[in-house]
């Protein structure tokens, strides 16, 4: 049985008939295109690197149906860059070589844009922690906790520019 449902993902609004049974990260992926979320635990909920922001809070989206996220506004890794200019986390990433595959990286990158806004100051042990919804089967994690504690520093410099 079809439903009409309407997401906003990255601010743009897509109305689109889908199946009850739907699950969100297949109506990202397979119905409007965006494939940079991915699955990696064939719909179990344990490996993270379904993440996307649902009104801006982390939520795997392997454990939940299109037709929830009716009305309701999503973030994916494609919207963390501004006009082709990376986030301040992705750049750190990039510079603290934080990938190996990368088939992890969209969904430790949705979790971790959340938790440094909800923590922007956080201790190692903290980013450690963080992590435990996100599996990375390639880098041991080392470079991923550097590049969010360099993140951390950086955007804690934006906002005192800022406030200057
Ligand atoms: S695919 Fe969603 S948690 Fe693994
Ligand atoms: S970089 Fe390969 S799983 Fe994380």
């Amino acid at each position: 049985m079809k439903r009409a449902i309407t997401i906003t993902v990255n601010g743009q609004e897509h109305e689109e008939m889908v199946e009850n049974r739907l699950l969100l990260v297949d109506f990202l992926r397979d119905v409007i295109n965006l494939t940079g979320t991915h699955v990696g635990c064939s719909f179990e909920g344990v490996c993270g690197a379904c993440t996307v922001h649902l009104d801006g809070v982390p939520v795997k989206s392997c454990l939940m149906l299109a037709v929830q996220a009716d009305g309701r506004s999503i973030t994916t890794v494609e919207g963390l860059a501004k006009n082709g200019v990376l986030s301040i986390l992705q750049q750190s990433f990039t510079e603290h070589h934080a990938l190996q595959c990368g088939y992890c990286t969209s969904g430790i990158l949705m979790n971790a844009t959340e938790f440094l806004q909800s923590n922007p100051s956080p201790s190692e042990d903290e980013i450690r922690a963080s992590l435990i919804g996100n599996i990375c089967r390639c880098t041991g994690y080392v470079h991923i906790v550097a590049a969010i504690k360099t993140a951390a520093q950086r955007l804690a410099a934006t906002r005192l520019e800022v406030a200057k």
